[in-house]
């Protein structure tokens, strides 16, 4: 007998997302004035299509289980949402609804990854990419820019072998906020098709687009349904995060069903409450969208207007999600120790770049309030003028 820990549970590594999350909120309660630009949620307050609903759920005091893949509501929601913005008329049972689109992703590398299939995925990336398909038994594979911060298709295609599961892009991306080419999406559908390899599409920002840009939409060049993964939620669409509601949607029956028992093996169902929530919100009045894209478009001009002022760092303009990833290599080398040094000196919280696949950078969030991000520029600005000569130990 022994209490030790599973191998697994040993290999997977915190999110250092949440965990500045938490140091922050801390930080925060002790009574520092942090500012906390690490975050991944906008402060946006929830539509109210949603609060209504939720009362009168609340009222209704029926909050009971529900379907496991998601409400008939839910899904008829997801089904209008996905013709409206993909063009393609997928069916209820094309749904699962999870528990975010982390759940929906979990599922999908659960239900599709057998021990050293390989997932691949472009660098930077978001963070829990690489623990997820650890935990499925998978094994991840980065695809670094040779140039840059975005690959291109020649570089994706190099990665693939015969163990190759999935790919999975995620567009905008998080966190270098860039937008993939309609032609990179394209060749990608092409080749995943070719390969018959799964395409996941992280689409949770594709409405997070500023200047006009558009995300390219995938289905525009399936020719095989049975490919596609569409991941997406309510989370940073509506600002909703706290309801925990995302979903995955393909043509493949197999696949949907296999995630639907993962998710009922593991929590059932998702709540009652959220399900009626996100429908609400989805089928409800969708002006709070274009108003979030504002208010999310001028922060980021805000903040690159801030960064500008600082020398020696590298700052490209963010198309699209809530982050600006910025090139602090010439103050230090080590994004770990750049981001702890800027918490406890500045309190100033941001996500050290090394998370993401790309050390020497730090994302930093611009979904806080403008006045935060005006201050917490200013603080992390004149942190680094009165750097030591020797640097950060
Ligand atoms: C790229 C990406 N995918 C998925 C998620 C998860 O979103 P959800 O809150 O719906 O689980 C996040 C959250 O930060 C994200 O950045």
């Amino acid at each position: 007998m022994s209490l030790c820990l599973s191998t697994r549970a040993q290999q997977i590594g915190d999110s250092p997302t949440l965990k500045i999350n938490a140091t922050a909120r801390a930080l925060k309660a002790a009574g520092k004035p942090v500012i906390h630009l690490g975050g991944g949620e906008p402060i946006y307050p929830a539509p109210q299509s949603a609060v209504e609903a939720i009362i009168q759920k609340a009222n209704s005091r029926q909050i009971k289980y529900t379907p496991s893949s998601g409400t008939p509501e839910l899904k008829q929601a997801i089904v209008n949402y996905t013709a409206a913005y993909y063009g393609h008329t997928f069916k209820p049972q094309n749904v699962l609804v999870s528990a975010g689109a982390k759940q929906a992703l979990f599922n999908f590398l659960l239900a599709a990854v057998e021990p050293g299939d390989e997932v691949i995925f472009p660098a930077p990336f978001w963070v829990s990419y690489p623990e997820m398909v650890k935990l499925a038994g998978g094994t991840p594979v980065i695809v670094k820019p040779t140039q840059g911060l975005k690959v291109n298709v020649d570089e994706m295609v190099k990665a693939i072998t015969s163990r190759t599961k999935a790919v999975i892009i995620n567009s905008p991306c998080n966190p270098a906020g860039h937008i993939f080419s309609e032609d990179f999406i394209r060749q990608m559908v092409t080749v995943c098709e070719e390969k018959q390899i799964f395409l996941v599409l992280d689409d949770i920002y594709h409405q997070l687009v500023y200047d006009g840009n558009k995300t390219p939409n995938p289905c525009a060049s399936v020719k095989d349904f049975n490919n596609l993964v569409l991941i997406n939620g309510v989370s940073k669409l509506y600002g909703l995060t706290g309801l925990r509601i995302g979903w995955a949607v393909s043509e493949n029956k197999d696949l949907i069903a296999a995630m639907s028992k993962m998710q009922a093996q593991s929590t059932s169902c998702n709540s009652d409450i959220s399900e009626v929530a996100a429908a609400a919100a989805l089928n409800g009045p969708q002006e709070c969208v274009d108003d979030l894209r504002a208010v999310l478009e001028d922060n980021r001009n805000t903040l690159l207007e801030e960064l500008a002022k600082i020398e020696h760092l590298r700052v490209e303009k963010p198309q699209g999600t809530f982050y600006s990833f910025v090139d602090f290599s010439y103050y230090c080398q080590d994004s770990n120790k750049l981001a702890a040094y800027l918490l406890d000196k500045a309190l100033v919280a941001v996500v050290p770049g090394r998370a993401f696949g790309a050390e020497g950078y730090l994302r930093i969030s611009f979904c806080a309030d403008k006045s935060a991000i005006i201050e917490g520029a200013r603080r992390i600005a004149q942190t680094l003028k009165n750097l030591p000569p020797t640097g950060i130990n």
